[in-house]
């Protein structure tokens, strides 16, 4: 069994039980004590980064189509909490802005880039977060390696993930073939094999396998020496690390 205690950061808040990437679901995972948190950003029409998973708003808001295709003024009275549950009806779609706001500083901050929208994302969430001078609170993660890459040429002091689905053959040594420095590697929970895991800490990578909800999968996580788990479920887990 290993030493250390990953840290627990809440998937899109306490997406298990709270509408996802609503400041209510942030609020939620901070009330649980979560040390970080996930969460997914578009862009609208105008600019805005908004926080929500999907590049659409029809399954967890009252909109419907593109993000991207609204400005956000058209946006800001949707609902994002009924779909969920009664309890939540008025919850908005948040700005990345707000959620900031909303989080205490040291707060871990996993923004996930899920499309590039022709560079316009890169250039607003890096101009966001200059702003924000809370730079070193934030990794930004995508599935997209290159927007990864791009971002990190633009400004080496921004921390960058890299996200993936599948069981690479050496996932430190893709890691290093980025040819910009990595903060972190974030793999599905089934990719976690331990000796990969050592071999990524060792050479200075951050482990944080996403989502991971059961305590099944929390005990193989933690047993294999993750730097941190992001859940569903950030009450679940700490309880179980006796947090
Ligand atoms: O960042 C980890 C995880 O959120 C990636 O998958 O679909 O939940 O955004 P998804
Ligand atoms: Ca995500």
């Amino acid at each position: 069994m290993n030493k250390h205690k990953p840290i627990v950061i809440g998937h899109r808040g306490a997406a298990g039980e709270a509408p996802e990437n609503t400041l209510a679901s942030f609020a939620l995972a901070m009330e649980q004590g979560a040390e970080g948190i996930e969460l997914d950003v578009h862009i609208t029409k105008d600019g805005e980064i908004v926080v929500c998973h999907d590049a659409t708003l029809d399954r967890t808001t009252n909109g419907s189509g593109l993000i991207c295709e609204h400005s956000w003024s058209e946006l800001t009275s949707l609902d994002a909490g009924s779909w969920f549950s009664e309890a939540f009806t008025g919850e908005r779609l948040p700005l990345l802005r707000e959620v900031f706001d909303l989080l205490p500083r040291g707060i871990f901050i996993n923004v996930e880039v899920k499309h590039a929208y022709e560079g316009r994302m890169e250039k607003a969430l890096l101009a966001f977060l200059r702003e924000s001078s809370r730079m070193e609170d934030v990794v930004i993660s995508s599935f997209d390696h290159k927007v990864i890459r791009r971002i990190k040429q633009a400004e080496p002091e921004v921390n960058v993930g890299l996200l993936y689905a599948a069981n690479l053959i050496d996932h430190t040594a893709y890691a290093e073939q980025m040819g910009v420095d990595v903060f972190s590697l974030h793999p599905h929970h089934h990719f976690i094999e331990q000796e990969d895991v050592a071999a990524a800490v060792s050479s200075g990578l951050a482990v944080y396998p996403y989502t991971v909800n059961s305590l099944a999968d929390y005990r193989r996580m933690i047993a294999s020496g993750v730097s941190g788990i992001i859940t569903d479920y950030p009450a679940r887990l700490r309880e179980l690390l006796n947090l």
